[in-house]
């Protein structure tokens, strides 16, 4: 084996076992999960990511993967059955990676609570249910269903229609696969000696013994210790680290040794993380209140330290000596300090884990030769707190990260020794020595609490560049986690507290009992049961990606002389090329040739719209991640060791990076947009008021979970095969035509399915499949490139960020009258879609409300970033976002309920848009009515009224928001679509229309709608893929108006059979579906045909601001509460109540999950992710673990959302609504909320009335707009004096 191979490689490109996914190859998205089992005393099975594994590691330990535990064709798991049937599984691709860590739980513990799940999948992510679905198919497993999971009153998870849990095959632990007998007895063979393995780069050496370690650790300093590889594993993917000698000392028994002694308790170096977590609990239950408080601390980390399957891995020796100035335990063991015993072959020595042990940034004291053998936890004498802030809770790296510990002198609150260790402000981990001591010998109380700020203000600085940004935010945290400190301890002397709201964590604040619920309408009684049209019937592909049987792109199996492509991407902004060298990556082995534009063979101009972008640069670098070439060998490893020796000389040109620069530049891409009606002059004349404003809103990575990839295959005659996750295969066939310089009738794309879209893949896939075609066709063998996360993010763009700016004029009523506002979007080095996505931000630039005299603006900021694209909303959730804030404004400004300004000025019946589209069959009201009613609207603005009176540091929010989306392509060309249907001799029928399945269900409603009009049922219909040679010319997958467009061409296509066949169904009425098949075959009957669909009456003209835009809309509200923490800026969501339109569903349970996975996608833009660009333009946030999406604990406790009944829509297909893009607008009302609740925060200070609050809502905003005594110590640096980390794009 080679040392540099990962389990995932292995088990993907060695034995074409591909159901285990790559997401990330970091640790960070769970895609890659595998259960692994090792017999020590007993058989120990743990969830592992597969990604950060080394094949070497898994001496005498038996690997589950998904296909090991049930198939489609064998027998389901019912692990696997339920993720399934509850709908919890869209795109699939996170879906064995869910479905392992939840086996993994079940073979340690058969009858897990609900706490016990949700810990099981702190390292799983989904970008795409929502994950509510997931957990209640996985509750169906648990005990104490009613403890964490409590189900009000009237609601009954167990009672919505979209499953049945009665339905589940039982399940049974006994019937589990057993740990391998050979292993077993091998394992019990206790030494297995040195074990070596050798590869091209490093040599793997396994000791078995404490002294072969110390000696081979002697004769190799600079060998890596490796356990978990948590570390390592990054440093040699992601920092081109190359180790060549690795020391694995995990199966060491002094390192994995756990002992008590007089003082505390000693863990071997190698114990992993969740083992010492184990032994922690058991000794907090076990001993005394007053011994544990350390060990408290330390658990408190540990559970919100990485995910699982980290932590079963990591080891605690990797985490100290890892160095990292953000560890999460090293503050720990500083505050309360712990020894750490050091060893070489000549002896051991025992340092005390304090300011001394690191010297500097991931340096220690130890020597080359010396390895840590244990650290000692002590029992504490001390009051100890760990604090941990990060942008996200569950699996993140921390932002600040303290603790802190304190002794009094005997029967007093005299301070005798104290300790404030903090991560995240230096280069190490540090002591607070300065303020420590200072506080010595004075009493615990408001005095000390006064000294210790201007002290820890003056002691804990950062430079204002600081790398990590967010300076102003962190010198703060550290005043806020030193109070929350200051009061638990107060607490702990039971003292008089008045502001004990201080103390607490919003993680602890649970004391909203959480519940998950779903309204649907129910199908009318007596239909028949083979129509499936408005069911909620599972998801057509769902069984297969929970088995891991699901084809994805790159798990087509590899051709015999198939060959792996790496991009060349420029690392400057913009910049003129001077040179490109590759001779050193030609030589490098496996390489068979390096790519460059002179390869190209047609046109190397290319651009879904407008062709003003390279396939590959040649002159000049218009962002960092411009494609200028590719190396193509013979794997993957090899291609990409060979990209990154192609040297690039560039001549550096003045980058424009952000909206604000590209505005001072006045670079701007053309037309710039305009929508007028009304008389703006005479509606600011009319206003009571004027008020102005602005608020930027932050880009959105997709995060699809399978990245862009592409397989090129060239066939005969210039023909090219080409397999694509792409929401666009027509596009992606003319543009590689246009590159290949062959008419589009050689080329044939085809998609199976996506791991997920998004927008993602509606246009910038064509780039990577653009270059992998032509290296296909240059060397006349297939071509594969998956790109890696990082790549990908880099590479493909995203949700612009917006800038709005307005002014609106308004009656004392709180009535809008007049309206100006101008959007700014970053569009990056080309167009793209940019120019539609801004006129969608513009047609929905009053969201829902009635505005009489209006004026919206568009600008596209021409900028060096990687050009920005389509993303679920396209520009319509920034152009509401901006509406929201000036609707907010209106009502702070007035001091009244923004509820009531924001009903005041709803549209009703009749009211025409600014772009003069009247609007008929409006359901706002009712949405509106139902959710103040469903969510106690009226209730809950009292209680948290009250809430917010009794608490100084925790504050709740309460907003509600609707929102109206638009539905058609607003380019009238793109709103048509085909379908294919062959029926065959059996009655079988394959059905093909021109969307792509993405996860978001399409092909199951497809099946649903031919089912319906042919009569059949489903079982009897197939989809196989889209294909450009079955259903050419089509539209993306977009827009939300898939089902519409694709949904109304399968019908028109079943119709046209339907009376081919009617004349057989008439001569023979009892017969069955293949009876009348059989008869029209042998009558000679084409029983194959197309379908074609155009939405009818369409077309907007910008110049007369006439004609119809939307063939209609969709609307929805929702309410939701949130608590934020007001020291900390971590805030919690309470509860949402979502009321969506979608007309009469054609698939409630598929419409369900899309509100949800749309309602949580929006929940990470407006409240968690972040994209942070340097200010040279480099995106600094390249995987999951410094951009985060929502996970897991990120969904409200509370969770309702139900469908509007009685709303059928009479322009689309079975009076079905597009469900999409609508419902990720509402996440909208969790931002306000939070705005809100930061209200109440300032309000505190004495500080009202409207201010600015920027998207996303993210930890560091929440805490630096609630204004106070500490905010005020840490002011931030004077903007233009010094060089910022990132930037606002
Ligand atoms: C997705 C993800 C999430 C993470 N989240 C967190 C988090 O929330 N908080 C946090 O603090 N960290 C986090 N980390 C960092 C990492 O997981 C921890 O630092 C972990 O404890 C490292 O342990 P390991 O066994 O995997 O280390 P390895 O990668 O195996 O080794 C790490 C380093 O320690 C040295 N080393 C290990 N053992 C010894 C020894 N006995 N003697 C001498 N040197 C030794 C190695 O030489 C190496 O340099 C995260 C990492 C990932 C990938
Ligand atoms: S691929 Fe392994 S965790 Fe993402
Ligand atoms: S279903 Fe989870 S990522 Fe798509």
């Amino acid at each position: 084996a080679d040392p540099e191979m990962t389990l995932l490689t292995y088990l993907r490109r060695k034995l074409g076992l591909t159901g285990t996914k790559l997401g990330c190859a970091e640790g960070g998205c769970g895609a890659c999960t595998v259960m692994l089992s090792r017999y020590q005393t007993h058989t120990h099975h743990y969830a592992v990511n597969a990604c950060l594994a080394p094949l070497c590691s898994l001496h005498l330990v038996a690997v589950t993967t998904v296909e090991g535990i049930g198939s489609v064709a064998r027998e389901l798991h019912p692990v696997q059955e339920r993720i399934a049937m509850a709908h919890g599984s869209q795109c699939g691709f996170c879906t064995p990676g869910i479905v392992m860590s939840m086996y993994a739980l079940l073979r340690n513990n058969p009858k897990p609570k609900m706490a016990d799940v949700e810990e099981a999948f702190h390292g799983n992510l989904c970008r795409c249910t929502g994950y509510r679905p997931i957990l209640e198919g996985y509750k169906t497993f648990t005990v104490v269903r009613n403890t964490r999971y409590l189900t009000p009153v009237n609601v009954d998870l167990f009672t919505t229609s979209l499953f049945n849990p009665a339905d589940f095959t039982p399940f049974d632990p006994t019937q589990e696969v057993i740990f391998p007998p050979e292993l077993m007895s091998l394992s019990k063979d206790q030494r297995s000696g040195l074990l070596c393995f050798r590869g091209d780069r490093a040599s793997w050496l396994q000791p078995d013994s404490l002294d072969e370690f110390l000696r081979l650790k002697w004769e190799h300093p600079d060998a890596r210790v490796v356990v978990g590889n948590t570390e390592v594993g990054i440093e040699v993917k992601f920092k081109n680290m190359v180790y060549p000698v690795i020391l694995a000392p995990a199966f060491i028994p002094e390192l994995n040794n756990v002992s008590h002694t007089a003082d505390g308790v000693v863990f071997g170096a190698a114990c992993t993380l969740s083992h010492m977590g184990a032994v922690l609990k058991k000794a907090v239950e076990t001993l005394p209140p007053h011994q544990t408080e350390v060990f408290l601390a330390v658990l408190e980390q540990l559970r919100w330290f990485a995910g699982l399957q980290i932590r079963n891995v990591a080891a605690v020796g990797g985490n100290i000596m890892t160095a990292s100035p953000i560890s999460d335990l090293n503050p720990v063991f500083m505050a309360a300090g712990c020894r750490l015993t050091l060893m070489d072959k000549d002896g051991s020595r025992v340092v005390q884990m304090d300011d001394g042990f690191f010297t500097g940034y991931r340096k220690t004291v130890l020597r080359p030769q010396e390895i840590l053998l244990s650290i000692e936890i002590p029992y504490s004498k001390k009051l100890v707190s760990a604090f941990k802030q990060s942008p996200r809770r569950e699996d993140d790296i921390s932002i600040v990260t303290a603790a802190m510990s304190v002794t009094f002198t005997p029967g007093t609150d005299v301070v005798e020794d104290l300790r404030l260790s903090y991560g995240g402000m230096a280069a190490t981990t540090v002591l607070a020595k300065k303020t420590a001591n200072g506080l010595l010998g004075r009493h615990w109380g408001e005095e000390l609490l006064q000294e210790a700020c201007s002290l820890l203000a003056k002691e804990m600085t950062l430079d204002p560049s600081a790398p990590g940004g967010m300076v102003t935010y962190r010198r703060t945290l550290t005043l806020s986690l030193f109070y929350k400190f200051y009061l638990t301890v107060l607490q702990k002397l039971r003292l008089q507290v008045s502001e004990h709201s201080g103390c607490f964590s919003y993680r602890e604040a649970e004391n909203i009992p959480p519940y998950l619920s779903c309204h649907l309408q129910a199908v009318p009684e007596g239909r028949s049961q083979d129509d499936s049209v408005g069911r909620p019937m599972m998801h057509l592909s769902a069984l297969k990606q929970a088995t891991g049987e699901a084809v994805y792109c790159d798990d087509v199996p590899l051709y015999e002389n198939e060959l792996y492509l790496a991009l060349i991407t420029s690392s400057k902004a913009h910049a003129n090329i001077l040179s490109v060298d590759a001779s050193a990556a030609e030589k490098m082995p496996g390489v068979v040739t390096c790519l460059f534009a002179d390869d190209i063979p047609g046109c190397n101009a290319t651009g879904p719209i407008e062709h003003d972008e390279t396939v590959l640069a040649h002159r000049q670098v218009t962002c960092v991640g411009h494609i200028i070439g590719a190396v193509v060998a013979d794997t993957q490893l090899h291609a990409q060791r060979a990209a990154k020796a192609v040297r690039v000389q560039y001549e550096e040109l003045q980058p424009i990076i952000t909206i604000q620069e590209a505005i001072a530049a006045k670079s701007f891409y053309q037309p710039i947009r305009t929508i007028q009606k009304g008389d703006l002059e005479a509606g600011f004349k009319q206003a009571d008021h004027i008020l102005e404003g602005e608020i930027h809103i932050g880009g959105q990575e997709h995060f699809y979970l399978e990245t862009n990839v592409t397989l090129a295959v060239p066939r005969e005659e210039g023909e090219m095969e080409l397999f694509v996750s792409t929401q666009s295969a027509s596009k992606t066939q003319s543009l590689v035509a246009k590159a290949l310089g062959v008419p589009a009738n050689r080329v044939v794309v085809r998609v199976k399915r996506m791991g997920g879209g998004f927008g993602g893949k509606e246009s910038r896939t064509t780039l990577l499949s653009t270059v992998v075609a032509v290296a296909a066709n240059k060397l006349k063998r297939p071509v594969r490139c998956m790109l890696d996360r990082d790549e990908d993010m880099m590479i493909t763009g995203g949700r612009h960020p917006f800038y709005g700016k307005y002014k609106v004029g308004f009656l004392n009523s709180g009535k809008v009258v007049s309206l100006d506002v101008s959007y700014y979007s970053n569009v990056g080095n080309s167009m793209d879609l940019s120019a539609s996505v801004m006129e969608r931000a513009l047609f929905h630039m009053e969201n829902s409300y009635s505005v009489a005299n209006v004026r919206g603006r568009g600008f596209l900021c021409r900028t060096n970033l990687p050009s920005n694209t389509a993303f679920r909303g396209f520009g319509g959730p920034q152009g509401m976002m901006v509406t929201e804030s000036w609707m907010t404004d209106v009502a702070q400004s007035l001091g009244r309920p923004a509820e009531q300004v924001r009903r005041l000025n709803l549209y009703v019946e009749g009211e025409s848009t600014p772009y003069n589209q009247v609007l008929d069959q409006i359901t706002l009201d009712r949405c509106w009515d139902e959710c103040l009613t469903r969510s106690g609207y009226q209730e809950r603005r009292a209680a948290v009224d009250v809430y917010n009176s009794q608490n100084r540091w925790t504050k709740r929010g309460l907003a509600i928001v609707p929102t109206k989306f638009g539905i058609s392509f607003t380019v009238v060309f793109l709103n048509q679509a085909g379908a294919l249907v062959h029926i065959y001799t059996d009655g079988s029928v394959l059905l093909t229309h021109g969307g792509t399945e993405m996860g978001q269900g399409l092909h199951t409603k497809m099946v649903q709608v031919a089912s319906r009009v042919l009569g059949i049922p489903c079982s009897k219909i197939h989809i196989s893929e889209t294909s450009t040679n079955t259903v050419p010319n089509t539209s993306p997958t977009a827009a939300s108006a898939s089902s519409d467009l694709n949904g109304g061409a399968v019908q028109n296509a079943c119709e046209t059979l339907n009376q081919r066949l009617q004349p057989y169904k008439t001569k023979n009425p009892k017969g069955s579906w293949e009876d009348w098949v059989r008869a029209a075959y042998f009558d000679r009957v084409n029983l194959s045909t197309n379908g074609f669909y155009k939405t009818p009456n369409l077309g907007y003209d910008f110049e007369t601001n006439s004609g119809r835009a939307f063939n209609y809309f969709s609307y929805g509200v929702a309410c939701s509460e949130v608590e934020i923490d007001c020291l900390t800026g971590a805030h919690k969501n309470l509860s949402t109540t979502i009321v969506m339109d979608v007309g009469n569903s054609l698939n409630p349970a598929i419409d369900i999950g899309q509100v949800e996975g749309a309602f949580m996608q929006g929940l990470g833009l407006f409240t968690l992710e972040e994209l942070h660009y340097s200010p040279q333009g480099v995106l600094l946030t390249r995987g999951p673990g410094s951009y985060k999406i929502p996970a897991f604990g990120d969904i409200p406790a509370q969770l309702t959302v139900s469908l509007l009944r009685d709303a059928p829509n009479q322009k689309a297909v079975f009076a079905s609504k597009a469900v999409g893009e609508p419902p990720l607008f509402l996440a909208a009302s969790v931002f306000y909320a939070i705005k809100d609740a930061i209200s109440a925060s300032r309000a505190e200070s004495g500080i009202s009335g409207p201010f600015r609050l920027d998207s996303p809502a993210s930890a560091e905003r929440i805490r630096n707009a609630c204004s106070d005594r500490f905010t005020k110590l840490c002011p931030p640096a004077e903007p233009g004096s010094f060089t910022p980390w990132s930037v606002q794009v």
